[in-house]
This record gives structure tokens, sequence and C-alpha cells, in this order.
């Protein structure tokens, strides 16, 4: 049985991932990372409902990204199992995630770039050493971010030798002109703020793969999906999720699963696009567009 993390796995795409790998994949052990257990138990109850065989393939994982404490003791619990059934996790997907609104700025950076480091450098030594992954997703909102950001932020934040220490410089930056710039439109804000986590959870998705060249880690979007996050987006704008052709969570599965199980484990350190076609990190490119062939 192979055993995978999912964070934020109570709802929405997180959610839709669990139960397509327990669908689609009889031998796969899925414990849900939920931050709430309540929300979390009701999501494997309805899995259960949907085939009453998931139970025995599921558990609830009390997990905050946020906190080192809750990460710690999720990791201790998931590492007494694995060492219990004698074996090891073999992937981990980093899918918790908060918009700008009504979330602040400093959580989202916490949620989107500085969760995926903490869960994966707790979680690292009970990964597989001979075939394990990592799939950070992330969006499509980091490309976006960077085709328009200064040319320094743009040049750390693509940088293939990219450090820890160079992408908290650029964080730093970041709330210092997100501070002192001139922006009143909250929404233009939000957005900034997340576009630039999530380029710099790409980023960190290259300077993992460089540091743990033994686990496959790659980043992904899942596309443009109707879950309770872009439903923010919709509202902001009097939109109704069809007409801005969001899709149902359920479609926004395949990155996902591509890199979690089907991808060549050679591959490591790329940003897939929702048609699990590699995409550069600066710039958008869209399902169906050629894929991208750089470094
Ligand atoms: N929807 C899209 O179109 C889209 C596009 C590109 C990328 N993404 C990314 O896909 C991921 C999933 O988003 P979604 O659209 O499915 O949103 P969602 O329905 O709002 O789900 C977000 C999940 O993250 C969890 N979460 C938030 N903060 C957390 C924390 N501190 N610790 C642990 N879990 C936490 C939430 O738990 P609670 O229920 O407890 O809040 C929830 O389970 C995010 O990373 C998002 O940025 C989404």
């Amino acid at each position: 049985m192979k055993r995978v993390l999912v964070t934020g796995a109570n709802k929405g795409i997180g959610r839709a991932v669990a139960e397509a790998v327990l669908d689609r994949y009889t031998d796969v052990f899925v414990y849900l990372g939920c931050r709430n257990l309540e929300r979390g138990t009701d999501a494997r109850n309805l899995l259960g409902a949907k085939n009453h065989e998931y139970l025995s393939r599921t558990k609830v994982v009390e997990l905050d990204v946020t906190s080192e404490q809750s990460v710690c003791e999720a990791e201790k619990g998931v590492r007494r199992e694995c060492e219990a059934a004698g074996t090891a996790l073999y992937g981990i997907v980093n899918n918790a995630g908060v918009y700008s609104l009504p979330a602040g700025i400093a959580e989202v950076l916490e949620v989107n770039l500085f969760g995926i480091k903490r869960v994966l450098d707790h979680f690292y030594s009970i990964l597989d050493t001979e075939d394990a992954r990592v799939v950070n997703i992330t969006s499509a909102s980091g490309p976006n971010y960077l085709s328009s950001a200064d040319p320094l932020v743009r040049r750390v934040l693509t940088d293939s030798q990219v450090t820890w220490d160079d992408i908290q410089h650029v964080v730093q930056l970041f709330l210092q002109n997100i501070e002192n710039a001139a922006i009143v439109d909250q929404a233009q804000k939000a957005s900034s703020a997340y576009g630039f986590s999530k380029a710099c959870a790409n980023a960190l998705t290259v300077l993992q793969a460089r540091l743990f060249p033994s686990v496959a880690i790659n980043a992904c979007t899942p596309g443009f999906i109707d879950t309770d996050l872009t439903r923010q987006l919709a509202s902001m704008t009097g939109r109704d999720p069809a007409d801005m052709d969001m899709k149902l969570p359920r479609d926004g599965v395949e990155s996902t699963l591509f890199l979690l199980m089907a991808a060549a484990p050679t591959t490591t350190g790329w940003y897939l696009g929702s048609d699990c076609k590699r995409s550069p990190l600066d710039t958008y490119r869209a399902p169906g567009d050629p894929e991208f062939k750089g470094n």
C-alpha cells in the first residue's frame, strides 16, 4: 500500500484529489490533512458514503500548515503508522492554500509559501528514498504575476540556483513595497499577494528539487476551478462561476495525479499547466499551447 498525504483535503481540489486517488489506485492509502478535525471527518464520511471501502484507506490527520507544532505532531502520527506498517511515505500533495481576501497578506504567504516548506522539512525524513513524489499545487497566478514583475524579482524567482535566502529576500521586498504602494484597490492588492505567493512557491519547488534529489518534487496548476477560494473572486466581480469558465473540482485533479502517480520520476523541479505539460515560471502558457522546453 502506497501512503500519500494531502494537505487541505477537506474540500475543494484537495478533497477531489484524494477522491480521484482512491478511485483510480486501489493500492493507495490517503492521509487527509485537515486543520479542523470536524471538517476532516465530514470529508472522510463523504468519501465513505461514495464507497465504503474508502474508509479503510483513509485517515484524517490534524494538520495546520502554518503551525510548526501541528506539522510536527502530524508527522509523528504518520511516522508511527508507516513504521508499524513497515513502509515509508510515498507522496505529499501540498494543496492547502488561501486567497488574499479575507486572509491578510501575511497569512497568504504563511500558507501558500512557508506552509509548503514546513511540511516537506518535517515529512522529508519519512519519505521513501527510492521512490517518492511531492506535488506542490501552485497556480498560473505565479507566472502571471512574474510576467509583469520587477526585473530583480523575476530574475530571482526564475533562477535555477535560487536559495531560500533569495526567496526570503524578495518576500521582505514585497512586504515593504506593498505596504508603501499606492494601491488603494483591495482586490488588486489581494491578487498581487496571491500571485506573488504562488511565484515564490514555484521557486521553492525548484529549490526543493535541488536540495532533495532522491525525491521527484514538482508544482502544477489545477486550472480554473469552482471552489470556495475562487468563488470569492466571482463574488468580488459580481459574476457567476459558470460565466467565468470555471470547472468542477473533479476536473482539476489531472496535473496533480500525473505528477503524483504517472510522470517519470526523473521529472523534478518543474511547473506543469493543467494539461500536464511543462510551463514557464514567468509567462502564462494556456492549456494546449506548446510545452515549455527551457532549462
Ligand atoms: N480553485 C482554483 O481555480 C485554483 C487555481 C489555481 C490554484 N489553486 C490552488 O489549489 C489549492 C486548493 O484550493 P481550492 O481552490 O481547492 O480552495 P478551497 O476550496 O478554499 O480549499 C482550500 C483548502 O486549504 C485548506 N487550508 C487553508 N489554510 C490552511 C492551513 N493553514 N492549514 C491547512 N489547511 C489549510 C482549507 O481548509 P479549511 O476548510 O479549514 O479552510 C481547504 O481545505 C490552493 O493551493 C489554491 O491556491 C486553486
